[in-house]
Parts: structure tokens; sequence; C-alpha cells
């Protein structure tokens, strides 16, 4: 099973990609997290994980993927042409504990380094040629915004989550995203998240297809406070557990 985890900036999607990852961790269930988030290094340390090597070294790097897709992704020829299961993406573009295995195609890591559309490309043409065993779930937490659909690289999920914060804008996203899905044929579920008694009621009743919301995870104190100390992410909820069955 292949999950995409998208939404508006700060909204949660490395959070809910977090919590999801441990509890399938705990049911069994092997997890390979992609941090296709160029920009933001906060997921491997709630993961409780390092930074892996980037994937895009493992085909030559970034310039060169960027040169050989400098007459247009669609005319270059692929950078995998076997299918690759989990344990043989080598070590090195791995992090792990248990059984959660963390890769990252690429982060920009210095100005005028020029755009991340290779860390895409990449992960474009190697998830498609992943295999995955009966045991194994991808989650991947994605960059803000809607980037990921226009680039191709959310075809590859088998199903889409977008948590949806208590703000209009995350709502309007998620209509959007809601559109694209329908486009590429793929199931999109609503994650509400840092829902409080307050808001949660005003929060569904902007929304246009309710049916869509598989989880409501309140706003957690904890969780605010992992996110300042950049503690990994240990606690167990209820609702990460019913949002697995409902993905089921
Ligand atoms: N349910 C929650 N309760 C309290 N705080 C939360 C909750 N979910 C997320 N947060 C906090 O909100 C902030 C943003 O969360 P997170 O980094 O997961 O969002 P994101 O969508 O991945 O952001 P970005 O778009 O920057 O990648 C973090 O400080 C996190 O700790
Ligand atoms: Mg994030």
């Amino acid at each position: 099973m292949k999950i995409l985890i998208c939404g508006k900036g700060g909204c949660g999607k490395s959070t809910i990609t977090t919590l999801l990852a441990k509890e399938y961790a705990r049911q069994g269930k092997r997890v390979l997290v992609a941090d296709c988030d160029e920009s933001n290094f906060g997921l491997h340390q709630q993961l409780g994980l390092g930074l892996p090597q980037d994937f895009t070294d493992y085909v030559g790097g970034k310039q060169k993927v960027m040169q050989l897709s400098a007459g247009g992704p669609m005319n270059m020829d692929p950078l995998f042409t076997k299918p690759m299961t989990i344990d043989q993406i080598p070590e090195q573009y791995i992090s792990r504990k248990d059984n959660i295995l963390l890769m990252a195609p690429g982060k920009i890591k210095n100005a005028n380094e020029g755009c991340a559309c290779a860390f895409s490309i990449v992960m474009c043409m190697f998830l498609p040629m992943l295999q995955m065993g009966e045991n194994d779930v991808l989650l991947m937490d994605m960059e803000a915004g809607i980037e990921h659909f226009g680039r191709g690289t959310a075809n590859n999920g088998d199903k889409v989550l977008m948590v949806i914060d208590p703000s209009l804008e995350s709502v309007k996203l998620a209509e959007k995203v809601s559109e694209f899905c329908q486009g590429i044929s793929h199931p999109v579920y609503y994650v509400l998240n840092k829902v409080t008694e307050r808001n949660e009621e005003a929060l569904v009743s902007k929304i246009a297809a309710p049916e869509k919301i598989i989880c409501r995870l309140p706003l957690k104190e904890e969780l605010t406070d992992a996110g300042l100390s950049g503690d990994p992410l240990e606690g167990s909820y209820d609702e990460i557990r019913k949002l697995i069955d409902a993905i089921a």
C-alpha cells in the first residue's frame, strides 16, 4: 500500500505521517517513510531517526539528473530499469529503527543550488519500480501545497490522505486536491488535525464532502510541545488506530 500525505503548510502532514508510521510498525508492518519535502528537516526528528543520504545520489546526484532531464523529463531515459524491493535500497539511503525505514529523495542544502525538480523526477521514476511486499506500507510525506500533483509524483500513491487544519485555506486546498484525485482516479480521504471542541463543527460545516473525513485528531498539548522541543513523537492514539482501520 502506497499512501500519500498532503496538505497546506504546517497543517500536520509530518506529524500524521510519523504517528501513522509508528502505529503501523506497532501493528507489525514494515513501514517505508519517504520524506518528499525538499525544504523541511523535521520529519526525521519526529520519527527519532537520522536523516539519510539523498536518494538522488544513488542515480548520480542532483546535477546529473538535471542534465539528463534538460530536454524535458518526459524525453529522458528511465533512471530505474528494474523493479526494486525495499531490501534492495542501499543502506546509506535508509535510516532505520526496528521496522520503520526512512528515505529522502533530497534536501535543499545551499543557496543558489537550483530548483528541486531533480528530486521529484527521481521519485516519479523510482516509485513505479518499487515493489511492495504484502506486509509493507509506504508513507509519502509531501511538500506543502499541490506541486506534487502538477509534477506527477502523486500518481504513484494508491490512496491520498489530505490533512486539513482548522483554516479556510486548508478547506479550499482539500477541494482542489479532491478534483485532482478524481482526475487521476485516486481515492482521497480527509484527516482533520488540530481541531478543538470549539472549532470542530465549524470546520466540518465548511467541508463540501464531509463523508471523506476518516479521522479527527484534536490539538494535543504534547504534540505542540514536541514540535518545539524536537523530541520524537512517542504517543499512541486511538484516533490513529481508527485511521488505520479506515484506510484498510
Ligand atoms: N494534533 C496536533 N496538536 C498539536 N500540535 C500539532 C498537531 N499536529 C501538528 N502539530 C504541530 O504543528 C506544527 C506543524 O506540524 P507538522 O510539521 O507536522 O506540519 P507539516 O504539515 O508537516 O508542516 P510543513 O508544511 O512545514 O511540512 C508542529 O509544530 C507540530 O508539532
Ligand atoms: Mg512537514
